[in-house]
């Protein structure tokens, strides 16, 4: 079974068995190469395993970028407590497909990463949260960790090394904020999913009240491949700022959408033209997202920028999960947002009143605006609204919402006039 679309730009190492079901069988992945990687960490020691991750440089895949070997440091070296590793297979970020393809079709790529972080914090367990819906996926994972266990490659004594890891699949009730890490840890504890007041941090008081790292599921897939090649070799794609390589999940107004592995830093108008086919029916580039929906939106002119952690934020964006939605002429800007923000306000956990009541009075005055209701003033209004709906809140949820507003309001304030001069000029408003 071919994979939709790949491109012979893309350097696939965590998809490189993308499309081929036979990789879900424990006997190929070891036929393959398979576990030998968590054997040679469990003879590295935890603190060279956490050093090789350091020196690949590898950056949390989840959205935030955050370094994965200096995450892990932060764990306490002699536990006196039980640490656990969680792994985040939540994925409800809006253009977001990657993790659930990764586990998919390489559910042991990602079973041996786990064990190796596990390893590295010194937990013995460790739980995969997978997102409610990802019904198939968690499946095929569960079926993985089943033969993983039969064969000895997980569980007590794992082969022969004298570690115990045991890894927990664990399925939610399918709410985005449940991807936020502490909110994550409140609904496997069994409680609501709201995120919790940071400080204290996980590595500090985690899940059960214990030192705790969370992971993406693509940050502990790359692990293994670190562990088996190195920290140097993981460093030949990418930049200095952003190594190795990284799932693109490209959606919306291209010829071939679909999830494209290529080193970071590859050029945007060459992920849109060459790698996914161009736009579609020869259309004008309009606008891009490039990180999932919580980031402000790229004009086509601000598109010809790399794909890393530093050039995307250069452009005036943020790479976030790698999600590039792209727009032709013909998508509607507000329409667009006022979906997202309607998304947020639809997922806002409601604990935070600049969230729970910015989110919702948002989608109501984009709204009316959609509808030719809206007036001038409401642009003051909803940039006001976003600003006092950053920085303000528990979780980073209420910020998100804020960012297409406002970059949508500056980059196409045209079109947010049209509607409302239409509005006025018909008497709708
Ligand atoms: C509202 C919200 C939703 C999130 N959803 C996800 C998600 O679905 N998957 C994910 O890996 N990280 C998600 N994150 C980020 C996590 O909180 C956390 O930073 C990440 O899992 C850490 O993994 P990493 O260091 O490997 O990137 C979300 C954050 C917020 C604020
Ligand atoms: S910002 Fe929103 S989603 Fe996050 S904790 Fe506050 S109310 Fe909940």
């Amino acid at each position: 079974m071919a994979y939709p679309y790949v491109s012979d730009r893309e350097v696939r190492v965590l998809s490189r068995y993308f499309g081929d079901p036979m990789a879900r069988r424990v006997d190929t992945y070891v036929e393959r190469g398979g576990y030998q990687a968590a054997k040679k960490a469990f003879e590295m020691g935890p603190d060279a395993v956490i050093e090789e991750v350091k020196s690949s440089g590898l950056r949390g895949r989840g959205g935030a970028g955050f370094p994965t070997g200096v995450k892990w440091s932060f764990m306490p070296k002699e536990p006196t407590r039980p640490h656990y590793l969680l792994c985040n297979a939540d994925e409800s970020e809006p253009g977001t497909f990657k993790d659930r393809e990764l586990i998919r079709w390489d559910p042991h790529q990602l079973i041996e990463g786990v064990l190796i972080g596990a390893f590295a914090i010194r937990a013995k367990q460790a739980y995969i949260y997978c997102r409610g819906e990802f019904f198939e996926t968690t499946q095929v994972l569960a079926r993985a960790l089943e033969d993983a266990y039969a064969k000895g490659y997980v569980g007590k004594n794992i082969q022969g090394s004298g570690v115990d890891i045991d890894i927990t699949v664990h399925l939610g009730g399918g709410a985005y904020i449940c991807g936020e890490e502490t909110a994550l840890m409140n609904s496997l504890e069994g409680r609501r999913g709201t995120p919790r007041v940071k400080p204290p941090f996980p590595a500090a008081v985690g899940a059960f009240g214990m030192p705790t790292t969370i992971n993406n599921v693509e940050t502990l897939a790359a692990v293994p491949h670190i562990v088996n090649n190195g920290g140097a070799w993981y460093r030949q794609w990418g930049t200095e700022k952003s190594s190795g390589t990284k799932l693109f999940c490209v959606s919306g107004h291209v010829n071939k959408p679909g999830n494209y592995e290529l080193p970071l830093g590859f050029p945007l108008m060459d992920l849109i033209n060459d790698v996914c086919g161009g736009v579609r029916d020869g259309n004008k580039l309009k606008a891009v997202i490039p990180g999932g929906s919580s980031v402000p939106i790229l004009t086509a002119a601000e598109c010809d920028c790399a794909l890393s952690y530093e050039g995307v934020q250069e452009a005036g964006s943020m790479l976030g999960c790698a999600s590039v939605i792209v727009m032709d002429e013909t998508a509607d800007i507000v329409k667009q947002v006022r979906r997202m923000v309607q998304f947020y306000a639809h997922e806002s956990c409601g604990q935070c009143t600049p969230c729970r009541e910015g989110t919702a009075w948002m989608t109501r005055i984009l709204r009316r605006i959609e509808d030719g209701r809206g007036a001038e003033e409401d642009l003051d209004t909803l940039v006001e609204m976003s600003r006092q709906m950053t920085g303000t809140t528990i979780c980073v949820l209420s910020d998100s919402a804020g960012a297409p507003v406002v970059s949508s309001i500056n980059k196409f304030k045209d079109e947010y006039l049209a509607l409302i001069r239409r509005g006025e000029r018909v008497g709708v408003a």
